[in-house]
């Protein structure tokens, strides 16, 4: 894929994204992320973080994500686009929890996915989940097939 084009996919990810956040459910932070994840094949499944009176039961827009897709049957993926913030538009790219990079770990290979911090269709930083996550632990320790 030339550069350009892969480019502009990128931003149509980021776009899904933003569309997501809108549906962010964050009365008690005010933070609202939104993700979009696409699958080996290039099915695009999104997610938004849902928060809850409890605070711990709270999932985070990357979580949901990875869950929806899961829960449709999809087992691998390539690329995550991340927007969130305080703000109506975000002022900083958004970063991954710990507890999602780990997550998204279980259905990648970390050299290869790709994670897109965004703070819009013209800003963003992209890295891999290895960088993200070094030396991870995952299903292939546990020598189990997915
Ligand atoms: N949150 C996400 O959804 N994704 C992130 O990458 C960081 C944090 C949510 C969880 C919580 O609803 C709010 O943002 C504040 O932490």
């Amino acid at each position: 894929m030339k550069k350009a084009e892969d480019q502009e996919k990128i931003r149509q990810l980021i776009r899904t994204a933003m569309a997501a956040r809108k549906n962010a459910y964050a009365p008690y932070s005010g933070f609202r992320v939104g993700a979009a994840l696409e699958t080996e094949d290039g099915t695009v499944y999104t997610g938004a973080n849902v928060e809850n009176a409890s605070y711990s039961a709270t999932v985070c827009a990357e979580r949901n994500a990875v869950f929806h897709a899961a829960a449709c049957g999809e087992r691998r993926f390539r690329a995550i686009a991340i927007v969130g913030g305080a703000e109506e538009e975000p002022r900083h790219a958004c970063s991954p929890c710990g507890v999602c990079r780990q997550v998204l770990r279980e259905f990648c290979s970390p050299k290869e996915m790709r994670v897109i911090l965004a703070r819009g269709p013209e800003e963003w930083r992209e890295m891999t989940l290895e960088e993200l996550l070094p030396e991870s632990f995952g299903p292939e320790n546990l020598q189990v097939k997915r």
